[in-house]
């Protein structure tokens, strides 16, 4: 990595943690104008990244960024713990040479980690994606379906329907908008829960679990305390080891994973989900896995969608989009059905959710395989034994 290269991903990022992230925004700033003088410690970050390829404008300087955050969670830089709100530390004048002098001195652990880590923030909020199609598609038509995320990272934006929904609705005028029926039911009727990932993260290791806490950032603390609550609920629905299923595999062959884990029947469906994580591929990654995607939702026909969560991807705005997918007469059809507006927690639900109607006779409903129906009052969560 030269230098150049990392200010003008310094740049894209500041654009986007200026309104986000006071204390990043200050961090951000010294980090460069230490970049730009020539700190001796860049050469070691490039070294550490030798020949490593960023995908995304704010991916590198945002990892520096949680690297640090996390030495400081994890108890490895007491001089950076006064820094960060989430050690109840305050930035303050004087707050840039402390960031700067950890570098310049940094062991060479830190930069051992920082090579290999990537971008695995899990925001169980944005599970609003999956939850809102599964509204309009599966649910009207008692239609119990199969839940695969992609990219997944620790897998909490799997069990969205066992927590509280964070999500606003609104209409595109910025009214309130009407819930759609069942939106509130605590479980959705979730078959199986696939979640898949390069590098799935463990939750019951104290120190991935750090890295996930450390990449929300530093003033994040609605967003600290939803994670919290999130983990803590996955850790005992994960007692039941039949709850939900962690795949280590590449963008490119999971739609192969998920059509092997996963086997079509006439009277389920299948939801297959991506939140923040496709940003990471560039356009011919991202085609080949919309192929992909397509051949494996071909076998279910109109019970079967692609559901995605995620920047535009011409960059046009860093606001998720709610992009649904499905085959409709043999063409692979994408609509836009809901936008995040830039308030935090809050998704504008756009027209055209009619796009997600039965194309054929629906099946009547039915309980499908083994799995009881699942009946369970909104507010009431389904623990393992002994959970
Ligand atoms: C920012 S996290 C998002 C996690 C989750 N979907 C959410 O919304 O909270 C992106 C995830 O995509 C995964 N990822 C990035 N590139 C990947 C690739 N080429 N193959 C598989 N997974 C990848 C990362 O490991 C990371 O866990």
């Amino acid at each position: 990595m030269r230098r150049q290269a990392f200010l003008n991903y310094g740049k894209a990022l500041s654009a986007y943690v200026g309104g986000k992230s006071p204390t990043y925004s200050e961090m951000l700033k010294a980090v460069l104008h230490s970049v730009e003088i020539g700190a001796p410690w860049f050469d070691r970050m490039a070294r550490a990244w030798g020949g490593r390829t960023f995908t995304t404008d704010y991916e590198a300087p945002s990892l520096l960024l949680h690297q640090l955050h996390f030495a400081a969670l994890a108890g490895e830089a007491p001089q950076l713990r006064a820094i960060f709100p989430m050690c109840s530390g305050k930035w303050t004048d004087g707050s840039d040479r402390s960031v700067i002098d950890f570098l310049e001195a940094a062991p060479a652990s830190f930069w051992d980690e920082l090579k290999h880590r990537r971008l695995q923030t899990n925001d169980s909020g944005r599970a609003a994606g999956w939850l809102l199609a599964a509204c309009a598609a599966f649910l009207p038509r008692n239609l119990p379906f199969h839940l695969a995320d992609m990219g997944t990272s620790a897998g909490l934006t799997l069990i969205g329907d066992y927590l509280p929904r964070t999500f606003t609705l609104t209409t595109s005028n910025a009214e309130p908008a009407d819930e759609p029926p069942h939106w509130r039911d605590v479980p959705y009727p979730v078959l199986t829960r696939v979640g898949l990932d390069r590098s799935p993260v463990d939750l019951f290791d104290d120190r991935q679990r750090a890295w996930l806490r450390a990449c929300l950032g530093p003033d994040n603390e609605d967003g600290a305390q939803r994670f919290d609550a999130a983990a803590e609920l996955f850790l005992r629905l994960r007692r039941d080891p039949k709850f939900l299923q962690l795949i280590a595999c590449p963008f490119q062959d999971m739609p192969q994973s998920i059509a092997a884990a996963i086997a079509p029947h006439a009277q389920e469906g299948l939801l297959i989900y991506n939140s923040q994580a496709t940003d990471f591929l560039d356009a011919a990654g991202h085609a080949a896995l919309a192929a992909g995607v397509a051949k494996a939702l071909a076998p279910w026909g109109d019970r079967g969608i692609w559901v995605e969560f995620e920047m535009p991807r011409d960059k046009s705005s860093r606001q998720h989009q709610l992009r649904v997918s499905r085959l409709i007469e043999g063409r692979f059809e994408t609509r836009t059905l809901a936008q995040a507006t830039g308030k935090p927690m809050e998704l504008a639900v756009l027209t055209g959710w009619d796009f997600l109607r039965p194309l054929g006779t629906s099946a009547p409903p039915r309980n499908t395989r083994e799995e009881p129906l699942k009946t369970l009052e909104p507010g009431t969560y389904r623990f393992p034994p002994g959970g």
